[in-house]
């Protein structure tokens, strides 16, 4: 290998001019299907490389094929940041390299984790004595809790709203179970009315709420939905996948309620809490259920220390020592670090969302309760599409629309830790250029 000092401030003066510059890259990559692939040898190196032609590359090639997450613009999906801290402290866990399978493995690596799921439980509002582990995604933690709810009622069926995330169909997929879905009301949260129709018609084996839906990040009503599972006998799990970073502001906690009642709840750190990708939160008040689901020990793994072994909570054996960034992106923040950014990210979407409601011709379609605003220009679908479909040709630019009910909406989600005030008022304005309805000053 060559020299890895040399080398390594190669690599970190190239992310800090990243970061620097990203503002300037067109956020939504520009390349054709396989222009990527095409541009790089087919076969191996036969011979050692230097890993200055792999940073030559990464500028050459693969740039032009990154869609920029880590852009000040990018307000499709949920928008999210890879911050400084997260990024370093990802370098020195590859740096480690230790797999947090079994405690023995890197005792540091499973209390640092069970540590530091305790702070976010601490930061979020959630009750003492939770048992937390870290999954890769929010479609890996659901997939755990829902195999958990399926050892207490095999077979049982799973109820989310029609609102819910793909990720818990999949996940009843992947168990073999049914996924049934129940009706919302105006504000796009489940129908306690309907949840217990669903109840009467089948045997449930959980009931999924989400906190903060994909498209609208509607809340549903857990005290309710809590009070008809429990009546049921299901297993409670509440999806905060994106919002649940957001309950560190505790004027947003209302959106907590009920949630201490749930069997198990998912936050994402890597969606709005500034942690690199990836980093999911799952909390359990039943963690014997799930290692009931998935504790299954080989000859070789066993060990006879009285500690955790986090295999034994979720799907996969090999474990990234992901507390690592959590931990280094909470202290460098703290907890006012991380309320300012979330509160200026809600202050920014209200702000735009005064700004579609002021002007006429657009409405906003649904309630703002976090930093995602769902709104459209009072014209058809087709024209709605080519809207976004131009802002995001510009460059300047990435959206992601969304279908409510049978129409297709704009939605602009504010979560990245470079995103100022001037960054949402460019984006108003472009839009309103190109749907040819003002001017973009
Ligand atoms: C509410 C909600 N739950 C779950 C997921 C799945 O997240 P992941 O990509 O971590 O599996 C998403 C993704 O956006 C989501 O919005």
């Amino acid at each position: 290998m060559s020299d890895f000092r040399a080398d390594g401030a190669a690599a970190l003066e190239w992310a800090a001019r990243y970061l620097e510059g990203v503002r300037e890259l067109p956020v939504l990559s520009r390349v054709e299907p396989g222009a990527v692939r095409s541009a790089l040898p087919a076969a191996p190196p036969d011979e050692p490389e230097p890993f200055a032609a792999v940073l030559q590359d990464l500028d050459d090639v693969l740039l032009p094929g990154i869609t920029h997450w880590n852009h000040p613009r990018f307000f499709a999906y949920f928008a999210i940041s890879g911050s400084e801290p997260g990024i370093l402290a990802e370098l020195l866990a590859a740096t480690l390299n230790v797999n947090a399978m079994l405690w023995r493995t890197s005792p540091a690596a499973t209390e640092l984790e069970e540590l530091v799921l305790d702070w976010v439980a601490q930061l979020m509002g959630l009750p003492d004595g939770l048992h937390g582990h870290i999954e890769d995604t929010a479609s890996t933690s659901t997939l755990a809790a829902l195999a958990a709810a399926r050892e207490l009622r095999p077979g049982g069926v799973v109820l989310c709203s029609d609102q819910a995330h793909s990720s818990v169909e999949k996940a009843a997929r992947i168990l073999g179970l049914e996924a049934r879905k129940v009706a919302v009301d105006d504000e796009f949260r489940m129908r306690p009315d309907a949840l217990a129709e669903a109840l009467e018609d089948a045997e449930v084996g959980a009931v999924v709420a989400t906190v903060g839906t994909t498209s609208t990040t509607s809340v549903d009503s857990v005290p309710e939905i809590a009070d008809l599972a429990e009546k049921a006998g299901a297993w409670l799990h509440v999806d905060a996948a994106y919002a649940g970073s957001a309950m560190v502001c505790e004027e947003l906690r209302w959106a907590l309620e009920g949630c201490e009642r749930a069997d198990s709840l998912v936050v994402n750190p890597h969606k709005w809490l500034f942690t690199p990708v990836d980093c999911s939160c799952l909390f359990s008040r039943r963690p014997e259920v799930l290692r009931r689901a998935f504790s299954l020990v080989p000859e070789y793994l066993r060990s006879d220390e009285d500690a955790t072994n986090l295999m034994d909570y979720g799907p996969a054996l090999g474990r990234r020592f992901r507390a690592l960034k959590l931990w280094a992106v909470i202290r460098c923040y703290g907890r006012s670090g991380l309320q300012q950014r979330i509160r200026e990210h809600v202050r920014l979407a209200r702000l735009f969302a005064s700004w579609v409601e002021a002007e006429p011709g657009w409405e906003v379609v649904a309630p703002v309760p976090f930093s995602v605003v769902c709104f459209r220009r009072e014209a058809s679908d087709e024209e709605n599409q080519a809207i976004v479909e131009r802002a995001n040709a510009t460059g300047e630019v990435f959206l992601s629309p969304t279908v409510l009910r049978d129409r297709i909406v704009l939605r602009l989600a504010v979560g990245n830790l470079r995103t100022t005030a001037e960054d949402v008022e460019r984006a108003w304005a472009m839009l309103r250029e190109v749907a040819g309805d003002g001017s973009s000053e």
